[in-house]
């Protein structure tokens, strides 16, 4: 029984198994029912009495080995294979990650802003939350002026003589930039303005423009109508034409609403221009002197015009989205229409 315990000893100390199932083989072999060690724990009962102590002492050191011995082996075995096997499969495809994209709002913004940069306007930018005086005052608003009532501006503070409001028209910046700005002016500034009006397909209580100013030594009514040319054709299209009706805005004076020629019929008539062939894209005019006056700039040195447009307004006469209220939504349906349209 010695030698054989020995024997044991001797080859647990040499064990090797390069596999979980190597390991559990070593095992059974030497713990399991019918294993080595098993075994021999069996013939321990017939040991003589006076050897028992000793080779029990023995025996349990043996077992003790051989449990540890094959633990050990287990768990090599498994470092192994978690260092053979990769964590993930990466050969697996990616999660898609979609990309977004930009509003249509911001597209034709950006357009608009783009264009008149070629032509060598500058951008400004103004606050909208804004006051009386930049709103409608500088702007020669008079006093009683229906713009100025509370149906159709949304008033932040009253009660005192310059109140605070929502803008109604981005033409405050123009006010802001005679006021800072050294002549000659050369500006558009597009911006988000507040009306306080019914939500239909037609109207929004918000909504974007883009306003122009062109300040400097003899700007006619001509120089007006060149650069408003210029932009339709760079907008709808090298065909397009312009018309000019006579109209009124109180910044403004001579004043006209622009209309461009309908670049779905040509001019035949359908049913997005009423079957009159003209789109109404702007209003306009040169600059009124009392508006120049009020930001300090002499009206007897210095003449401009001016512009104002709405980017919703020509969104719908480009994508011919007849409804203003698809771009206020964000349903991803229609928002991923315009994917695409990025080209100026
Ligand atoms: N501010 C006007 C509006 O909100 C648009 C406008 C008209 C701007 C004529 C101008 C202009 O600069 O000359 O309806």
């Amino acid at each position: 029984m010695k030698e054989a315990i020995d024997k044991i000893f001797k080859e647990l100390g040499e064990l090797k198994a390069s596999s979980q199932k190597e390991a559990e083989e070593a095992r059974v072999r030497f713990l399991g029912k019918k294993g080595e060690i098993t075994a021999l724990m069996e013939e321990f009962r017939t040991v003589a009495p006076e050897l028992k102590r000793e080779y029990g002492q023995k025996l349990n050191e043996l077992k003790k080995q051989a449990l540890a011995k094959i633990e050990e082996l287990k768990e090599q075995a498994q470092e192994a294979a978690a260092e053979v096997m990769p964590k993930e499969d990466l050969s697996m495809p990616g999660d898609p990650q979609p990309l977004g994209s930009r509003h249509p709002v911001s597209i034709v913004r950006q357009q608009i802003v783009e264009i008149f940069r070629k032509f060598g306007y500058d951008v400004a930018e103004g606050p909208e939350i804004e006051d009386d005086y930049h709103v409608f005052e500088a702007l020669n608003f008079p006093p009683n002026h229906p713009a100025r009532e509370m149906q159709d501006t949304f008033f932040v503070s009253t009660g005192h003589l310059n109140p605070l409001l929502l803008r109604t028209h981005t033409s405050s910046v123009q006010v802001r930039t005679m006021e800072t700005q050294q002549l000659p002016i050369r500006v558009v500034c597009p911006g988000r303005v507040f009306r306080n009006e019914a939500i239909s397909a037609r109207a929004h209580c918000i909504f974007h423009q883009v306003e122009g100013l062109y300040i400097d030594k003899d700007v006619t009514f001509a120089d007006l109508k060149q650069a408003i040319l210029l932009f339709a054709r760079e907008m709808f299209g090298p065909e397009t034409e312009i018309r000019m009706r006579p109209s009124y805005f109180p910044f403004t004076e001579p004043s006209a609403e622009v209309d461009v020629s309908c670049n779905i019929c040509h001019g035949k008539g359908c049913n997005i221009c009423k079957g009159t062939g003209w789109l109404e894209i702007m209003g306009c005019g040169m600059v009124d002197p009392n508006v120049l006056k009020a930001s300090g700039i002499d009206p007897a040195q210095y003449s401009g015009f001016a512009f104002g447009m709405g980017v919703e307004r020509i969104a719908m006469l480009k994508w011919q989205v007849n409804d203003l209220r698809h771009y206020f939504e964000n349903d991803m349906r229609f928002l991923s229409e315009f994917a695409t349209a990025t080209e100026v």
